[in-house]
């Protein structure tokens, strides 16, 4: 039976898509009063500066970004955001919510410069989650700035951006000098009262992987930061500029590459551990697409930078090509395939990457609607992965590398198949699990990645504000108060879970952490995302009119 329809949200209607308004409809909607810019001496940053880091707010000019908007400044726990007095009931969680929040802050010489992974003091073991995580602090920073309270945010993104500058090794190896770190913590000495930080680039990260995806984070959160505050003086500092550079070196260099996408390890990102998302994982291309896309906003024209936005342009029209004929997957695409021919040669071979077609998976065939689709997980020679990754597939829908048509899609697809992605908790971050041979094989025999856990298809509620976000954007709200709705019955209750397992999502995952902060900001997020659309302008892109693709593949495109 259609999951969808039994949990009565089948009728959303997609009429008002945000999509289908003109732009003014969309700025207009995501326009708020502008506020302030913050004026700042240019210097160059170092410790002791945190603290000096004025707060004086006057109005600036934003030629180089698009329309900016600021949230109304909002403070303390007693006033969540989460209550407009009207349409919305302050949902008791909320303020729980925010206390827990707060109590993750990161302080370094009296500064707040991030939130901790997991504030869980029953957990016997740690390991890593006492520390600064760029990726986790994402959902907390949103929050923090959708409040109007952008101070946080700004010191995580010079602390950090104070951090790639550091040398980073493993063994007797370099890194890249852009490499953002994966986390960082910060070490109180009481007797000297001194606070030192110490990072990790993935030299101490399980499995020894550099982590891909926090430059482009960073990237995304200034533009963030700079869209929400009005403040174009962090962006335009030298040293951010600088920073903005170091990350996408790492990216355009040329080099060996046929594709333009970008060839990863595996565990490089939010999936951290093997899973067989190396290659050209679903995640990185799509924050590497948003990342690209908000330097080019942020990029100042001069000498290096115009260097710099060019190969990003070139970059781009490539990428946007590639992600949407190659990895986007509908009912027709797949009947494409499954008839594919193999060992085509030359140029006019259809079979691009000689798919052979018995290696297409057979839960797929029962899995794909005939009205929807998505960005598959990986394609590369002679390998697609047709599993389903949340993430990419909702920051394709945020920075518009999925067209209209294909974010319309994306979310039919969701509503088509509720109890495999949402089911009794948001939300799957990968489906389908990977089980008995295959998963000795895939994830080397990894305890914690058992079937339809962690990352092998457990739900992890973090991932409701992208949700929450993608919904927004393609005016089906109401799938997303369904979710939050259901997140809502169990996160406090269960103090926060890091993730959930099951088929369901129904368990507490076997090894999830509590108080995970990236579940409580998430939840937040989303929270205050639905009661007030104009925030999603933080953390979305319109269509990029030079991008607009003529192809036109099958039914789930032109819905
Ligand atoms: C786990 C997750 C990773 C997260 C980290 C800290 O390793 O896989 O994505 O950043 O925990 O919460």
């Amino acid at each position: 039976m259609d999951g969808a329809k039994q949990m009565g949200i089948r009728n959303v209607s997609s009429i008002c898509s945000l999509t289908q308004l003109d732009d003014h409809d969309l700025s207009r909607l995501l326009e708020k009063p502008r506020l302030t810019t913050n004026i700042e001496r240019q210097r160059s940053f170092d410790e002791r500066s945190l603290s000096e880091l004025p707060t004086l707010l006057v109005r600036g000019s934003y030629d180089n970004f698009d329309t900016l908007h600021s949230p109304a400044v909002r403070s303390g726990i007693d006033t969540p955001a989460s209550w407009d007095g009207n349409t919305f009931d302050p949902h008791p969680i909320v303020a729980e919510a925010w206390e827990a929040l707060r109590r993750s802050l990161v302080y370094f010489r009296g500064q707040p410069v991030g939130t901790v992974a997991a504030y869980d003091h029953a957990s016997e073991e740690v390991l890593n989650y006492d520390q600064v995580f760029v990726r986790d602090f994402v959902p907390s920073a949103l929050a923090f700035l959708m409040n109007g309270e952008p101070e946080v945010v700004k010191n995580f993104l010079l602390k950090t951006l104070q951090l790639q500058g550091w040398e980073k090794k493993i063994d007797r190896f370099k890194l890249g000098e852009g490499v953002m770190p994966a986390s960082f913590k910060v070490l109180h000495d009481p007797v000297r009262k001194l606070d030192m930080i110490v990072a990790d680039f993935g030299e101490s990260a399980i499995g020894r992987v550099a982590p891909v995806d926090s430059g482009f984070w960073w990237i995304i959160l200034l533009r963030a930061y700079t869209k929400s505050t009005g403040d174009l003086s962090l962006a335009e500092r030298p040293e951010c500029q600088k920073g903005i550079k170091l990350i996408l070196m790492l990216c355009l260099a040329e080099g060996f590459d046929t594709f333009p996408t970008l060839l990863c390890a595996d565990g490089c990102s939010m999936i951290d551990r093997r899973m067989d998302v190396y290659g050209y994982p679903i995640e990185i291309q799509a924050l590497f697409y948003m990342a690209l896309r908000c330097a080019l906003m942020m990029l100042k024209h001069d000498g290096e930078g115009k260097d710099c936005i060019e190969r990003i342009e070139k970059r781009l029209h490539a990428l946007s090509y590639h992600m949407r004929s190659y990895f986007w997957l509908d009912f027709q695409q797949l009947n494409d395939i499954y008839r594919y021919k193999t060992e085509e040669y030359s140029h006019t071979a259809v079979n691009k990457f000689n798919v052979i077609p018995d290696s297409i998976p057979d839960w797929i065939f029962d899995f794909m609607p005939m009205r929807g689709g998505y960005f598959i997980g990986n394609v590369s020679p002679a390998r697609m992965d047709f599993r389903w990754f949340c993430l990419g597939n909702c920051v394709a829908i945020l920075s518009s590398l999925a067209t209209p048509e294909q974010s319309m899609a994306i979310m039919d697809l969701i509503e088509a198949r509720w109890d495999e992605l949402v089911g009794e908790m948001p939300l799957k971050i990968a489906y389908p699990a990977i089980e008995s041979h295959e998963w000795r094989i895939v994830t080397g025999c990894d305890p914690k990645n058992t079937r339809w856990s962690y990352h092998n298809g457990g739900s992890w509620p973090v991932l409701l504000w992208l949700l929450t976000a993608a919904c927004i954007k393609t005016g089906r709200p109401q799938i997303a108060r369904q979710a939050i709705d259901l997140a809502e019955t169990r996160l406090l209750k269960d103090g926060w879970p890091e993730y959930y397992d099951g088929k369901l999502g129904r368990f507490i995952g076997k090894q999830a952490r509590k108080y995970q902060t990236w579940s409580i900001a998430g939840y937040l997020v989303a929270k205050m995302m639905l009661e007030d659309p104009s925030h999603l302008g933080m953390i979305s892109l319109e269509e990029d009119k030079q991008r607009k693709t003529l192809i036109k593949r099958s039914s789930s495109w032109n819905c």
